[in-house]
């Protein structure tokens, strides 16, 4: 494992680096949020609470396969549900979700990961619910600094608009879609792509 894995690893780090880029990916997630109702919100991969803020008044769930920061979270919210166990293994016994997130967590996944989880969530997504992803894209041109930050990255799994469409346009219709550039200091390090699905 890199360096800057173990670091990373830590909540205080961790929490310490998404601070940088986390509030203006939650802005874009809550411009499409602000556009409709929800409940019951099912969290993946939810890190150590980075964003549980945003969902702390409604019926919460998150899950994250790192258990300091699940301990975390547990410690920061002792009312919400935190669950450390793998996104794509877990099974829900739960009433339905009207909202999924998925915050960048995609790119920490298999393709054949990806496709398994999304047939699951369907099942966990109530009739309209919406399940909102964002991730950073494979960067389509010769792009030196965002293919620099993506081999920082814990994530295997950079990919293109093209190669998500494939993933879940099966079983997924895009609603909306928000794309932006992600900079720290000035500089851009990643191309971002958010996007609300909804069941076929
Ligand atoms: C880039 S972080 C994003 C965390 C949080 N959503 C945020 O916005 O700060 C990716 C998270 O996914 C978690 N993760 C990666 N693969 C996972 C898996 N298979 N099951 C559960 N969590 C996973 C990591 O532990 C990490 O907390």
């Amino acid at each position: 494992m890199k360096v800057i894995d173990k670091l990373l690893n830590i909540p205080f780090f961790y929490k310490s680096w998404s601070g940088l880029v986390n509030n203006k990916k939650m802005d874009v997630i809550n411009e499409i949020l602000s556009e409709f109702e929800f409940s019951h919100v099912l969290d993946l991969g939810c890190g150590p609470a980075t964003n549980t803020h945003c969902f702390s008044q409604n019926y919460y769930v998150g899950v994250d396969k790192n258990k300091k920061y699940i301990n975390k979270a547990k410690i920061l919210y002792p009312e919400l549900n935190f669950y450390n166990n793998d996104i794509t293994k877990i099974e829900f016994n739960e009433t339905s979700f009207n909202l999924i997130i998925l915050n960048s967590i995609l790119h920490h996944l298999a393709d054949k990961e990806v496709t398994e989880l999304f047939q699951k969530l369907i099942n966990y997504l109530s009739d309209n619910g919406s399940i909102i992803i964002t991730e950073p894209l494979y960067p389509s041109h010769n792009n030196k600094i965002q293919k620099f930050t993506m081999q920082l990255d814990r994530g295997n799994y950079f990919r293109t608009v093209s190669e998500y469409n494939k993933l879940y346009s099966p079983f997924l219709t895009v609603v909306k879609e928000i794309r932006y550039p992600l900079t720290i200091f000035g500089i851009t390090g990643w191309s971002m792509c958010c996007r609300q699905l909804k069941s076929k």
